[in-house]
């Protein structure tokens, strides 16, 4: 049975005593265990975050890793090194990283394979902006997104990934995507991949939600039958929202 998440990509956000003290305040803090919780500090922070929640149900991952396995490539780090500090999770695909960085899906692609590669969890992002919605073709792009990024895996592979929706017009900007079209977003990808896998694989892959998501929306969001949990920016940078939203269940 799929699990429900909530993720909180902290950006590039927060010195090193901000980080640290918040990563201490999540882990302290009460919320149901039955929710895998996940924090995505800046890159830096990782190994020490990682460190303060080892002992805690909460997991850390990272914002970005490579494509590559390792080598001549100034300023990456590799899924390797990332797991030997102590991630469990890399987020990959994200809005600002296609949009800033030119990630297209064949490169998230290769690095959903070396993810999964170093025996860490993809959570793979996708979700259109304002333009393709207006167009009627955010049903399309989604889709494109989500086999070319992680289609060419096996069934077996499919399962160890995590997908978000992040409706690229609700990140950062307070308008959230309504219950409903969340809930018929995350249904299309959910019948994507029923129609590629088969209805029992489909069913065990969690989909989260991102884009606005707070306390005072969750539990509505999270009350949609493939609505998984959420993939949390600005909520997720003050421990006690975050926790909100991880009780909201
Ligand atoms: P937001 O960001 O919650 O601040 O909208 C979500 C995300 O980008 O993952």
């Amino acid at each position: 049975m799929r699990k429900n998440i909530v993720a909180g990509n902290w950006k590039m956000n927060k010195t090193h005593a901000e980080a640290t003290a918040l990563a201490n305040d999540v882990v302290g803090s009460n919320y149901a265990h039955e929710v895998q919780l996940i924090m995505f500090p800046p890159a830096v922070y990782v190994s020490e975050i990682s460190k303060i929640a080892a002992s805690s149900n909460v997991a850390v991952g990272i914002q970005n890793s490579s494509q590559h396995e390792s080598g001549a490539y100034t300023g990456e780090l590799s899924t390797s090194m990332i797991k030997s500090v102590g991630a469990n999770y890399v987020l990959v695909g994200h809005s600002e990283r296609r949009e800033y960085f030119n990630e297209q899906n064949d490169v998230c692609a290769a690095k959903v394979d070396q993810i999964l590669k170093a025996e860490l969890t993809p959570i793979y992002c996708c979700g259109e902006v304002l333009e393709e919605r207006e167009a009627s073709n955010h049903f399309n792009l989604v889709q494109s997104q989500i086999e070319e990024g992680v289609f060419h895996l096996s069934a077996d592979d499919i399962l160890k990934c995590v997908i978000a929706y992040e409706p690229v017009w609700a990140i950062g900007t307070g308008v959230t995507a309504s219950s409903d079209q969340a809930q018929e977003m995350h249904k299309f990808i959910r019948t994507l991949l029923v129609d590629k896998y088969g209805i029992d694989v489909a069913n065990d892959i969690s989909i989260l939600y991102g884009g606005s998501c707070k306390p005072s929306n969750a539990k509505e969001l999270f009350a949609n039958a493939d609505v998984d949990g959420g993939l949390i920016g600005g909520a997720s940078l003050n421990a006690s929202d975050f926790i909100a939203i991880a009780n909201s269940f």
